[in-house]
């Protein structure tokens, strides 16, 4: 979602400097915006990057492991954030704008909930004035990739029938992207520390967010139902195939269901619309 954030910051009249991967091909090329190629965990790259900065938004994230190549949760959650922190404070930055996700806590069954939230103890022990983010998930153009509705809406379309884990039940608070680069646009001033949740204004359950993919697509919706036991048995086999499209962190983190606690705190302190799940397709 570096795009939205990026376009938001610049609205609200931000210079921004990005640091991009090598190799990245995210349509981030727009007057105003600097960028300086580098890893995330390049101390060089960073302190390039950095320099003359008031604020950095740290939105680095990953869903799947890729541990031949070193992308790990704990090296692309913690010890990235650890980097960009220490940068930070030898670029003279003040203020950290970091993104976490929701039900990020420290006994989490995930690796991904865990990472997070020693990311999230890092930014708080940094000395650097916070906001971090805990997105439930996010839908809507120009956002998260690979995105949850855009592969929802591709099995829909293709398959012969939609597999439901369980009764479906399990609940989500999809939250815009725009809400998501809002708040970060004008975390980057805030004058507080604080960790906001960040939902929409709907609890949709899975089987709510396939029927609602189904009936925007124009399709009817066939869905076979596949027991708990069944998927925790063969995810964590297919998920090394790439294509495979859940990973077992991603299994544990929806039939835990990702609602926030504190829906409001967001849209209190920051000027943000709730926006209603919609089923943005391609073109
Ligand atoms: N999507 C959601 O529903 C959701 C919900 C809660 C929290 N979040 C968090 O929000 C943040 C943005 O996620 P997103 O969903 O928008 O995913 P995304 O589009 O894939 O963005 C992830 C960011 O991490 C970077 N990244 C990924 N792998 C990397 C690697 N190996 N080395 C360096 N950088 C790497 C990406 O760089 P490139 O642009 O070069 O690919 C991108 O800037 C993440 O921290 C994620 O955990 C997302």
């Amino acid at each position: 979602m570096g795009v939205p954030v990026v376009n938001a910051l610049v609205r609200a009249g931000h210079e921004v400097v990005i640091l991009q991967r090598p190799g990245s091909t995210r349509p981030l090329r727009r007057t105003g915006v600097e960028i300086v190629t580098g890893e995330v965990t390049d101390e060089a790259a960073l302190a390039v990057g950095m320099w003359g900065c008031d604020a950095v938004v740290h939105l680095v994230g990953i869903i799947r492991e890729l541990p031949r190549r070193g992308v790990t949760m704990q090296r692309m959650h913690v010890d990235a954030t650890r980097a960009v922190l220490a940068a930070a404070r030898q670029a003279g930055i003040s203020r950290v704008v970091h993104m976490s996700a929701l039900g990020a806590r420290p006994d989490a069954v995930s690796a991904y909930h865990r990472t997070k939230w020693a990311a999230e103890e890092a930014v708080r022990a940094s000395g650097l004035r916070h906001t971090i983010f805990r997105p439930s998930v996010i839908f809507g153009r120009g956002g998260p990739g690979p995105e949850f509705v855009g592969q929802l809406a591709d099995l829909v379309r293709f398959a012969p029938v939609v597999p439901v884990i369980g009764d479906g039940s399990f609940p989500l608070q999809p939250v815009a992207v725009e809400t998501v680069a809002g708040a970060i646009a004008q975390a980057v001033v805030s004058p507080r520390d604080a960790a906001y949740e960040l939902g929409g204004p709907e609890v949709l359950t899975y089987l709510d967010i396939l029927r609602r993919i189904a009936v925007a697509l124009g399709r009817p919706l066939r869905t076979v139902r596949v027991p708990v036991g069944v998927m925790r048995a063969l995810v964590p086999i297919l998920q090394r195939f790439p294509s495979f499209p859940l990973t077992q962190d991603q299994l544990t983190m929806l039939l835990e269901g990702n609602v926030c606690m504190d829906p409001d705190a967001a849209y209190r302190d920051f000027d943000l619309a709730p926006v209603p799940f919609t089923v943005i397709l391609p073109g």
